[in-house]
């Protein structure tokens, strides 16, 4: 620890707060794309003949402002509090993390605005337009640097699991995102080149999105209850859990394509393996919450997690059964699979950065959280959307693979899914409606910032009673 600074004064809180700003913002952008694409299932597209706002177009804005405006942004954001908070020292320059974040969030907009002009690249979830592609490698090493910078000074330390956790995804996701912009388009065309996609799809999720939100959630949830985690020992053996098995499972991705039969059944071994890592989590969460129960009802951040863990529970059930040759017969390019892509990104992922930003946003500004109940009906909303969501695309999908493989004429297979894909866009109504009270309690809590507050001591005490701790 950097004996000389408190760690109040290590953490470039204006970068953590523009940072979740412009997530939110995005989050808002990705629900009204989500639900404009669903109502073009429905014969409903909102935009006929807008060439700008093309449903194919607006998918890919719906995906990448996911991963790139809400979930990258919330992450950065949140590496910024926790690194310094974590190591003892500041990131390498506050100066070079504004203008990382000014550099990163034009290009995540120029993503936005060129796909929307018809210039996406070609490849699944890469469809980063490839004149942006360098730059923003550039930007993620910057901002490894920033963030890797003071847990090399914090070397001597021995690192809490959340270090580990958020170091390893700094170190993979510039590999991760070149090897998965670069070598497709550039080197390896056609079969090879999607076997490397499937690589790409997966760590983009198993090797940023998933240890960095883990890692942050390990930070958190001892802080909400004012007590140490379970198990250290399970922490740490689920990230190396995660560092062994998740960059070997990608080809699970394409069961049945032409990938080497050997490449795909070792994925599929691999994939149990990951059991073992998201069962760590799960157990060493629960274990920590046992005995505060009562905080589920009455901490909305507390609730959060465990939702969050839930559904992280329920996907990997889920993962477990799509992951067999038997089940990917029937599911592979079925409605199934976005199911499973809405609990994994929003319902666990979102969840996480939801319980962070309930907890942070309101000692960020020094003040009150707005309004208790808009954050309660954003949970429920949300919880209820994303369920009714998920059952829905894993009928939806079962009923499609089903019908396909009796060779049912494919008009009658869409006619048959018509329901389903109704309720989908329902589903969104809540998850829609949901989002906006979580910006309108956002916005509004920054805007009664300078409103006194009668007891401030609410500002430090943790949920469950007593001075904010560290959660080592
Ligand atoms: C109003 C709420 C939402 C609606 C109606 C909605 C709808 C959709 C639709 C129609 C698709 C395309 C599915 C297809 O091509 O067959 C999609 C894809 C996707 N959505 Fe959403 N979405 C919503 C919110 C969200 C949120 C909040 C997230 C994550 C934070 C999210 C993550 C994704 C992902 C990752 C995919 C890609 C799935 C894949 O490629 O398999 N969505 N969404």
């Amino acid at each position: 620890m950097n004996k000389n600074e408190s760690s109040e004064t290590l953490v470039s809180y204006p970068l953590v707060k523009l940072h979740l700003a412009i997530a939110v913002f995005y989050l808002l952008v990705v629900v009204l794309a989500g639900m404009s694409f669903a109502l073009q299932f429905l014969n409903m597209y909102p935009f006929p003949g807008v060439e700008l706002l093309s449903p194919g177009r607006v998918r890919m804005a719906h995906t990448q402002g996911v991963a790139y405006g809400w979930l990258a942004n919330a992450f950065f954001g949140l590496i910024h509090y926790v690194i310094p908070k974590l190591t003892g020292y500041r990131v390498y320059s506050e100066k070079f993390g504004y203008v990382l974040f000014g550099v990163y969030n034009a290009l995540v907009l120029a993503t936005e605005a060129l796909i929307l002009a018809g210039h996406a690249q070609a490849i699944e979830w890469a469809e980063t337009p490839q004149i942006l592609d360098p730059f923003i490698a550039l930007g993620v090493i910057g901002l490894v640097f920033n963030f890797l910078y003071p847990v090399w000074k914090a070397r001597g330390q021995s690192y809490y699991v959340t270090v580990w956790y958020v170091t390893a995804a700094l170190v993979w996701t510039p590999l991760v995102y070149v090897m998965g912009n670069f070598l497709p388009q550039y080197w390896l065309p056609g079969a090879g080149g999607a076997a490397i996609t499937s690589m790409y799809i997966h760590d983009l999720v198993g090797l940023f999105v998933t240890p960095v939100g883990v890692g942050l959630s390990y930070y958190l949830l001892p802080i909400l209850l004012r007590k140490p985690i379970y198990s250290h020992a399970l922490s740490l053996t689920g990230f190396w859990g995660l560092a062994f098995f998740y960059p070997m499972n990608s080809v699970h991705h394409y069961l049945f394509s032409p990938i080497p039969m050997w490449a795909q059944y070792a994925s599929i071994v691999a994939s149990v393996g990951i059991h073992v890592v998201v069962y760590t989590v799960i157990f060493n969460f629960f274990a920590t919450v046992q005995g505060d129960w009562r905080c589920l009802v009455n901490s909305i951040p507390v609730r959060w997690i465990a939702a969050g863990a839930l559904c992280y529970l329920l996907t990997c059930i889920q993962c477990a059964i799509q992951v067999t040759m038997t089940a990917q017969e029937i599911i592979h390019f079925t409605d199934w699979v976005p199911g499973h892509a809405h609990l994994v990104l929003y319902g666990t992922f979102s969840f996480w950065v939801f319980a962070w930003v309930y907890y942070l946003w309101p000692r960020l500004w020094k003040t009150k959280l707005y309004s208790e109940s808009l954050a309660e009906w954003h949970f429920w909303l949300a919880f209820v959307g994303v369920f009714v969501m998920w059952l829905d695309l894993l009928g939806a999908g079962v009923m499609q693979g089903y019908m396909w493989k009796q060779l049912v004429p494919f008009v009658d297979v869409l006619q048959a899914t018509k329901p389903f894909w109704w309720v989908r866009m329902l589903s969104g109504i809540p998850i829609l409606v949901s989002t906006f009270l979580f910006a309108i309690n956002v916005y509004m809590t920054w805007k009664h910032r300078h409103e006194a507050v009668a007891d401030e001591s609410f500002l430090t005490a943790p949920l469950a009673g007593g001075p904010e701790q560290k959660p080592a």
